[in-house]
């Protein structure tokens, strides 16, 4: 056994199941040192921490290297330069596979950054402003995200999906006083009109005052004048150089909202220096990254994935990683596979519902292109079905390139539960082991650990880890509510899991009120707020049941005012409304228009009702005694029968 004194600069890469083990046991019995170990061999600190970790349980603070001094970008960018300059850091690859690509070197981002950082101060931004990016998947949005952190701005991305209600609502949340948008974006056909929803939304956003227009598509659009400038005019005049601001470990690098089961999104807040160190060894690990590789992951820089693994674990790899603008079906099916080939990729992270949908085409897609450059799969997002594994497995790695199926959230920042590939032997749908330093629990319901293995219960974590997200913006005690309330001092992840004989972890979905829909997590609250707003709609209830392609759907039950108008056109409205307060990604697949609600006596909805009947699991409902009235579970089932 090696003890931590032997540990080496190659345990920064877990390369060998003898590894493993060996830093899963340091890293549990003293974590402290064996994340300052990480930290101090593999990063730039301008000060070194005074203090690795400060937990305080009673009020569920968190701090990671308390006193150091860094800025995330010189470690991103800064320090590659002299080895690296020339490599190419960023290969963007255009919705259009005929518009030429983008090879970005570390010398060339380098410069874009300090020149998208100068045009922030230009525009009156400074450290611990709160910046909204709302920008489709083009270079500019991975330089922004990096200027703002040059300046020690908090950047807040929403994706350029959502609503204008939800970018206001975001960017009131955080109180942002800046924007960064583009005129449009292209989505494989589509040509979308991204300024006109950021308008909309500023209707309602008093407090921003500047908006940057990246130039993407040539749309007319209308420009308010004080208030919005060309992102292009305003670089051609900007500067080459801008100093990185000094960050202490603890100030937040931005922040990201995800949903919850109130109406409200949660502003996660993740802080400098712990994600960093945690984001980087991550990557490295679970990808075996090695120099010279092309690393591509499919996910939009506006989610987690995106942010952790498309720029913040890639650049600090000194890694190349494509930025790809488009959709997997567009020009056709093939597109994914024609990017693999085109770049030789390496390493490939996409997501299961991503998978089910090519999957479901003709194999010659796949077969046209030459996939022999894959060495690694990774699955993210939900939880990987078998045939989905094995088609993964099968049709793209040729049974030789292993999956990855990794398990984590926006509030952990970083992957948490994965096999490492070449070192952990895979099994189908299951995220297997935990990664160095990360504890998981299995909880009963009576709040006990579940000890031992072949067992189920709702998976939480132990014991900090560096990348957790330290609060929700503005609200530290739904921090606390949500995640360190049901399990005394334990982060409880809202995830169900069961471990198997041997210690390995399946994630089997969510145990609250969130549904996984084509891997988006969406909460049930905020979409019945939405549809609660339509005036003919008394009340509703949304639940998720199991979809072929998307993982889940949503099913809506809908209690009516007005019962005398048309289904057809109420259900077309009432879609319409969840799109214009959320996104089109929160529309119901079904709308049952009933006459009640499963409602226990205290008058609390029996979602799982809902969802045994919409998952066509209608013998085995349950105890119904509770209901106030039972016989509406009948009308229930009558309904959802229409439509399996
Ligand atoms: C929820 C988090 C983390 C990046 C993308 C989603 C589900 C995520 C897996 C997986 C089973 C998974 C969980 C989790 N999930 N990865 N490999 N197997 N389930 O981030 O939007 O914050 O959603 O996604 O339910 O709690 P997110």
């Amino acid at each position: 056994m090696n003890s931590l004194k032997a540990l080496t600069d190659s345990y920064y890469n877990v390369d060998s199941l003898e590894k493993y083990i060996d830093l899963n046991r340091i890293s549990q019995s003293d974590p402290e040192s064996f994340w300052s170990t990480i930290a101090e061999r593999n990063f730039s600190w301008r000060k070194k921490w005074d203090k690795v970790l400060d937990w305080n349980k009673e009020e569920s603070t968190v701090k990671w290297f308390e006193g150091a001094k860094l800025n995330i970008t010189e470690n991103c960018i800064d320090r590659h330069l002299a080895s690296k300059g020339d490599k190419t850091a960023i290969i963007w690859e255009s919705n259009d596979p005929t518009e030429a690509a983008q090879h970005i070197s570390y010398k060339e981002l380098s410069i874009r950054v300090n020149k998208m950082a100068n045009v922030l101060k230009n525009n009156g931004a400074k450290k611990g402003d709160r910046i909204c990016i709302y920008l489709p998947m083009i270079p500019e949005l991975s330089v922004a995200l990096l200027a703002c952190a040059r300046i020690g701005a908090i950047h807040s991305v929403v994706f350029a999906g959502f609503s204008a209600a939800a970018v206001a609502s975001r960017i009131n949340d955080a109180d942002c006083k800046m924007v960064i948008t583009s005129d449009g974006s292209y989505r494989g056909a589509k040509k979308l009109n991204l300024k006109s929803i950021v308008d909309e939304a500023l209707e309602n956003c008093p407090i921003v005052e500047t908006v940057l227009v990246a130039n993407r598509t040539n749309l007319d659009v209308e420009m308010k004048a004080g208030r919005d400038r060309w992102l292009e005019k305003e670089l051609s005049y900007a500067e080459e150089t801008c100093e990185a601001e000094e960050m202490d470990a603890e100030d937040p690098l931005f922040v990201l909202y995800t949903s919850g089961s109130t109406g409200k999104p949660k502003g996660m807040v993740h802080t400098t220096a712990g994600y960093m160190v945690y984001t980087a060894f991550s990557f490295k690990n679970v990808f075996q990254y090695k120099d010279g590789d092309i690393y591509w992951c499919t996910a939009d820089i506006g989610w987690i994935t995106g942010h952790s693994y498309i720029l913040y674990g890639p650049l600090l790899n000194g890694a190349t990683t494509i930025i790809f603008e488009g959709v997997p079906s567009y020009p056709d099916y093939g597109r994914f596979w024609e990017i693999i080939e085109k770049y030789k990729v390496n390493q490939f992270y996409t997501a299961p519902t991503a998978i089910r949908a090519l999957a479901n085409q003709d194999i010659d897609f796949v077969n046209k292109h030459d996939l022999s450059s894959l060495k690694v799969l990774g699955s993210v997002g939900e939880p990987i079905n078998e045939e989905a594994w094995h088609w993964y497995n099968d049709n793209i790695g040729k049974k030789k390139a292993p999956i990855v199926d990794t398990w984590w959230q926006t509030e952990t920042g970083g992957i948490m539960i994965s096999p490492i590939p070449f070192v952990t032997p895979t099994k189908p749908t299951f995220a297997t082991l935990p990664l160095p330093g990360i504890q998981p629990a299995l909880m009963d319901e009576e709040g006990k650990e579940i000890q031992g293995n072949s067992t189920a219960g709702r998976l939480c974590i132990k014991f900090p880890w560096p990348s957790m997200a330290r609060t929700v913006y503005g609200d530290h005690q739904r921090y606390i509510d949500t995640y360190f309330s049901a399990y005394k001092g334990m982060y409880f992840t809202g995830d169900g899991a069961l471990r198997d004989e041997v210690g390995y972890y399946r994630i089997t979905g969510r145990v609250d009120d969130v549904v996984i829909v084509s891997g988006h997590n969406l909460g049930t609250a905020p979409i019945e707020n939405a549809i609660n707003e339509h005036p003919a709609v008394a009340e509703s209830a949304i639940i998720g049941f199991p979809h072929d392609i998307k993982g889940n759907a949503l099913a809506g039950f809908i209690i009516l005012k007005d019962e005398t108008r048309n289904p057809e056109n109420l259900q077309k409205e009432i879609n319409n409304l969840i799109s214009s307060s959320i996104g089109p990604i929160a529309k119901l697949d079904r709308i049952h228009f009933v006459s009640g609600l499963p409602k226990t006596r205290s008058g609390k909805i029996m979602r799982r009702i809902l969802r045994k009947v919409s998952s066509n699991e209608m013998e085995n409902l349950g105890d119904t005694s509770t209901l106030l009235d039972p016989s509406i579970v009948d009308e229930i089932i009558e309904k959802v029968k229409e439509v399996l």
